[in-house]
């Protein structure tokens, strides 16, 4: 089975076409990167896969199932680009934006789970933010946001990960440090990871796939394979460079020893 299938996909706005005949498939386990140019319709391809947007033409399947009628959402995570704006003030704790999801489970009363404090604190020290659980969201930095949002995903156990431009407004070294938890949490955990990325030298760095949207319409590729400054000019539609990422910082080397054989 494949965690996810997209079949003939097509979708416009309004008579604009954003997605013409498009085709792929993600294995359970892939660490996938969607990138292209902005408007080429990547933000649009998630919330296709999520369900919040109806297909012209085409099918689509997660975990097996037609999107349409399936029905384990909490086994699908999603990080949009925008959950990193909260301001200093806003009135909830790390802990209480992690456990949100697990109060919804207990119905009306909001009760909180027996091992509760237990889950919460597992998610976040997955993600390394444990020692944060009673600070204000909006008193953390950008990247720290982003990795409490995540956290958040995880406490549901997901078997799939979405993630949209989860590094827009953070600065370049948590960019690289989340990229990198992404791989951690994919290889460890197992969690196939869909991301949204304008970082194409990080998402070569961890990503086994790429799926990308351009000038070329819809292609799949191997990250194994060399991607060439040709093939992401021709996606582009101009100039890409990859500089050197060596990820110092990232606790997952071997994996990317592996990728770069
Ligand atoms: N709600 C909408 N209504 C009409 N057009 C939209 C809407 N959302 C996006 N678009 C258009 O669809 C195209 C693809 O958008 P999007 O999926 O957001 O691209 P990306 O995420 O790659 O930047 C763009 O041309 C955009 O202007
Ligand atoms: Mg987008």
């Amino acid at each position: 089975m494949y965690a996810i299938e997209v079949q003939n996909l097509s979708f416009s706005y309004k008579g604009n076409p954003v997605l013409k005949d498009v085709s792929f498939k993600v294995d359970k386990g892939d660490f996938v990167g969607v990138i292209g140019p902005n408007g080429s319709g990547k933000s649009t391809l998630v919330k296709l896969l999520l369900n919040i947007l109806t297909p012209e033409k085409g099918q689509m399947k997660i975990l097996g199932e037609d999107v349409n009628k399936f029905s384990e959402w909490s086994k699908v995570g999603y990080v949009s680009q925008k959950a990193n704006s909260f301001n200093g003030d806003f009135p909830a704790t790390v802990k209480e934006i992690v456990g949100i999801n697990l109060l919804a489970h207990t119905g009306i009363f909001k009760r909180k789970p027996a091992d509760y404090d237990e889950r919460v604190y597992a998610a976040l020290k997955n993600v390394g933010m444990q020692d944060y659980q009673n600070k204000l969201i909006g008193k953390l930095s950008g990247g720290q946001q982003q990795r409490v949002f995540i956290a958040r995903v995880l406490i549901s156990e997901p078997e799939i990960m979405f993630l949209d431009e989860p590094t827009v407004g953070i600065d370049a070294k948590s960019e690289e440090a989340l990229h990198c938890l992404l791989a951690r949490l994919n290889e460890q955990l197992g969690i196939t990871v869909v991301m949204v990325t304008h970082d194409i030298t990080a998402i070569t760095a961890h990503a086994n796939k790429l799926v990308c949207l351009g000038e070329e319409g819809l292609v799949v590729h191997d990250v194994g394979d060399a991607v060439t400054d040709e093939f992401l000019t021709k996606i582009y539609g101009h100039s890409v460079k990859i500089h050197n990422h060596d990820c110092l910082n990232c606790e997952h080397m071997e994996r990317l020893k592996v990728l770069s054989k």
